[in-house]
């Protein structure tokens, strides 16, 4: 009979996102008529803009002629599209990022649950607390942690706690980790690391031969000038770090699916005989195997982004969610919550400040005014007590949201 992968048995529950969806079903089963707003998971709410569509379109119409028709693409990307990218999103802020070292994908949560396929077992991987749960479970299906302790954590694991006491940027790990989950702007507190701490951390990766794994899907939502926008314009990144990003919340993607990461030809890896061996073909080769390449039609949507008319609109369809997360931010804080994030990020996770724990205030909002956020505890033991509410929901829904809550009994 066939062996499963023990290391499923480890997994606590379901993944985040899914279980909230099903306690939000079971609500409504019993409660057909609420009117729920969901500012649960982060799915965007705004069409895919004009420019976009137009390119989208004229690529399924290339697919309807013989002259035009495309079959698989390269695996790692039309030129097109990644000559787009490091043009508009590297080179232009000095970082020195090629096209050849960017490869398309259908997202970053199969990329950052992926890219560890490429590492050795023996690595030891440290993640923020609270941390994007794909992190943290896709170490565990790939055997690289011990068993799930009482205490929330998974052993083997380094959690590295971000709390408004060190301004959610971890401490550098006191003890020997090899590869180091960073997201920022981050998922779920969506609050920011600025060129000094970034620079702290290249800094220390360099000096002991960490790698980042740079997770920066939020990227576009950055407004503050002195906050970057990749870890490579820190100098010597691209000789630590692989970023990754998405057009999911940057362009409306979610259901389109584009994503790219960087794999930088001068990062390096040990070999067990102790040589250095270049990570790039390893991802390369991971990548052409496993992987067709997205679809000729969505890589066309996704290059309009990159148009200066596509610029001004993704500009503006951040906007609006930033608005939306202005409304939260002050709304929240005239009810009494301490929050944080939602300036250059689309979270903002907040703090009752009433002692109540993350589920039982998820709990209270469903039943009581039928909102739906994420518990901050989902994200790791450092989230208790905090709450993220999403800026992705329509503006109307957000402003109704925060009628409610502010007519909840506290
Ligand atoms: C989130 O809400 O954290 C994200 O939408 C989840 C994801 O991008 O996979």
């Amino acid at each position: 009979m066939a062996q499963i992968n023990e290391n499923y048995l480890k997994l606590q529950a379901g993944y985040l996102f899914p279980e909230i969806g099903r306690r939000v079903r079971e609500f409504q089963r019993e409660n057909p008529h609420a009117d729920v707003i969901k500012m649960g998971i982060g799915d965007v709410t705004l069409p895919l803009t004009p420019s976009v569509l137009r390119a989208f379109h004229e690529g399924v119409d290339e697919m309807a002629k013989a002259e035009t028709f495309k079959g698989y693409g390269p695996e790692q990307g039309y030129d097109f599209l990644r000559d787009a990218i490091a043009r508009s999103e590297y080179q232009s802020r000095g970082a020195n990022i090629h096209a050849d070292e960017i490869f398309i994908s259908d997202g970053s949560k199969c990329d950052t649950g992926n890219i560890l396929e490429i590492f050795g077992q023996n690595n030891i991987i440290a993640v923020q607390d609270p941390v994007y749960p794909v992190y943290v479970d896709t170490s565990v299906m790939g055997g690289r942690t011990g068993s799930y302790l009482k205490s929330g954590y998974y052993e083997g694991l380094v959690y590295m706690p971000c709390t408004s006491e060190n301004g959610f940027i971890p401490e550098i790990p006191k003890e020997r980790v090899d590869i180091v989950f960073l997201c920022y702007p981050n998922n779920p507190t969506g609050t920011t690391a600025g060129r000094q701490e970034l620079k702290k951390w290249v800094d220390y990766a360099r000096k002991n031969k960490v790698i980042i794994l740079f997770d920066a899907a939020y990227e576009a939502y950055i407004s503050d000038p002195d906050i970057p926008h990749t870890i490579y314009e820190i100098e010597g990144a691209n000789e630590v770090a692989i970023e990754f990003r998405s057009l999911s919340k940057t362009a409306g993607f979610t259901g389109t699916r584009c994503a790219y990461t960087i794999i930088p030809k001068n990062l390096v890896g040990n070999a067990a005989d102790g040589t250095e061996k270049p990570l790039y073909p390893f991802w390369y080769r991971r990548h052409t195997t496993k992987f067709n390449g997205v679809s000729y039609p969505v890589q066309k949507a996704a290059a309009a982004i990159f148009t200066p008319e596509g610029k001004k609109e993704v500009k503006s369809t951040i906007q609006y969610y930033m608005n939306n997360a202005k409304v939260l931010r002050e709304s929240l804080a005239k009810l009494g919550f301490t929050v944080f994030g939602g300036q250059n990020a689309p979270y903002v996770w907040a703090n009752s400040g009433r002692g109540i724990k993350s589920w039982d205030l998820f709990d209270k909002l469903l039943q009581e005014a039928h909102v739906v956020g994420t518990p901050g505890s989902g994200f790791g033991p450092s989230g208790e007590g905090y709450f993220r509410f999403s800026s992705f929901a329509t503006h109307e829904n957000v402003l109704k949201a925060m009628e409610r809550l502010n007519k909840l009994k506290w």
